[in-house]
This record gives structure tokens, C-alpha cells and sequence, in this order.
């Protein structure tokens, strides 16, 4: 039973039955209560409630703003939906780097005050303390290697990671280093396709991508850039599944139109 009494059906435990049966693992990214619903009816493995809530909710050109209580406060919402997904939530920018009490005491904020299921952290060998930590009060971890937007700063673009050797052999020692401390998986972002496959044969819990190729043991999308709710964002890895912006900015221009006719409300639309 979670925090909120739902009975959760995917859980660390089945995430790596799902690895060890070759069953892919389909997780998405989800903000709100409507959307988490809608996410979970849809049969999704793992819903993430991630910091790129900090560009696509709020606006922001990086994930660096968003603040703790705003990912508890997404977290709550996505919560309350889910019935049968676990749900994952990003540790923000500045709530575990400074030493590791300050990371689990953000990780046990948003495992008590959202009732979430697991956390997710960036980074490997710096941040190994930290998930030790975490991992020691019981709550599930999740890492994410490669592209780490909250390092943004330090990388100065949003290219693929790890194509030189030195890069793809740190990455390799830090996804065994997580998966020896604990972690039940690990997401892989914007890496080469051939490093991505690597790293998902020589594991043991699932390597998740988003950007790292199809040879790793499930995808992730931000959910606003696969709907085609976000139009200037299209990196190569992306599908777009829909084309919400247009559908939605057609149903805007219908409702002005409308109003302003005096088409609407009609007499059946009045009391
Ligand atoms: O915050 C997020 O949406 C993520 C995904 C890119 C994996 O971390």
C-alpha cells in the first residue's frame, strides 16, 4: 500500500521482472491530477513528475528554478490520479547537492508530504553518498546519467553525452556504482544508441531511455513534447504522437469566435 492507501501493481519488485521477462517499460512524464489520470488509464509502467515541469508548467528555459514545495506540490496532484503506475519524483536543483542529510531530507519531504513512490536524482559518483543515504531510509531511487539537464550550466548545450570514450567510461563505472549501492533503475538521457544497448546488457535493473537508442529496457518523453503541445523543441529522439497545440489553439479560436458572434451560449446551453 502507498502513503495514500492505493494499491500500486507496478512496483520496483515488477519493474525488474518486466527487465528479466524482455518486457519493455513505457514511462512518461505527468504534472497534474487530469493528466496523471489519463497517463495511468492508458496502462503507463512509471509516471515521472519531473523537474522539466519547470519548462513546460512554468516557463522556465531551464529545470534550475523549480523549487522543492513546487515538486511537492506537482506531486500531490499526479498522486491523487494514480491508481496502477509508480510514480517517480525529480529531487530539484539545490535539494540534495549541498551534502547527503540535506538529500534525504528532501527525499523523506516528498515521499511524506506527496505520498510518491520512489525519487529520482542526477548524477553518479558525486551523488552516490547522497542515494545511499536515501536508499538506507527505505525510499526507492531512481538515477539518470548522460545528459543531467540540472548540469546544464556546466555542459553549456544540450548535445549528446558521452560520445568520446573518457565520457562513455564514466558513464559505464557510474551505472554499475548505482546499481550496486541500490538503485531499481536508471534513466539514460541523449546518449549514444550502441553506449545505451552497453550499459541495459550488463545490468541488471532497467536502464531507461529517453534519447539513448532502443537497445535499453524502456522509453521515457516529456509528456508536453509528445503531444505536440511544445512546438520548438524537436530533438531527433522525439516522437510526436499528436498534435495538441494546433487542436487546442483551433478550439480557443472556435470559442472567441463564438462568444463574440453571440453564437454562444444557445438555448439549449442556458437555463
Ligand atoms: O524532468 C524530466 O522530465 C526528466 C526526463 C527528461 C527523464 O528527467
Amino acid at each position: 500500500m502507498s502513503v495514500e492507501g492505493k494499491e500500486r501493481i507496478i512496483t520496483t519488485h515488477r519493474l525488474l521482472e518486466k527487465k528479466q521477462r524482455g518486457e519493455k517499460i513505457a514511462m512518461i512524464t505527468a504534472y497534474d491530477y487530469t493528466m496523471g489520470r489519463i497517463v495511468d488509464s492508458a496502462g503507463m509502467d512509471v509516471v515521472l513528475v519531473g523537474d522539466s515541469a519547470s519548462n513546460v508548467m512554468a516557463g522556465h528555459e531551464t529545470t534550475l528554478p523549480i523549487t522543492l514545495d513546487q515538486m511537492i506540490y506537482h506531486a500531490q496532484s499526479v498522486v491523487r490520479a494514480v491508481k496502477k503506475a509508480m510514480v517517480v519524483v525529480d529531487l530539484p536543483f539545490g535539494s540534495y547537492q549541498g551534502n547527503s542529510k540535506e538529500a534525504l531530507h528532501s527525499a523523506i519531504r516528498i515521499m511524506k508530504e506527496s505520498g510518491a513512490d520512489a525519487v529520482k536524482i542526477e548524477g553518479g559518483e558525486e551523488v552516490l553518498e547522497s542515494v545511499q543515504r536515501i536508499l538506507c531510509a527505505g525510499i526507492p531511487v531512481m538515477g539518470h546519467l548522460g545528459l543531467t539537464p540540472q548540469a546544464i550550466n556546466k555542459f553549456g548545450t544540450y548535445t549528446v553525452r558521452a560520445r568520446e570514450e573518457a565520457e562513455a567510461e564514466k558513464l559505464v563505472k557510474d551505472a554499475h556504482l548505482l546499481e550496486e549501492v541500490g538503485c531499481f533503475a536508471i534513466v539514460l538521457e541523449k546518449i549514444p544508441a550502441v553506449l545505451g544497448r552497453q550499459v541495459a546488457s550488463e545490468l541488471k535493473i532497467p536502464l531507461i531511455g529517453i534519447g539513448a537508442g532502443n537497445g535499453v529496457d524502456g522509453q521515457v518523453l516529456v509528456m508536453h513534447d509528445m503531444l505536440g503541445l511544445s512546438q520548438e523543441f524537436s530533438p531527433r529522439f522525439l516522437r510526436r504522437y499528436a498534435n495538441l497545440y494546433d487542436v487546442a489553439k483551433q478550439a480557443f479560436e472556435r470559442y472567441v469566435s463564438d462568444v463574440k458572434s453571440g453564437d454562444f451560449p444557445n438555448e439549449k446551453e442556458q437555463y
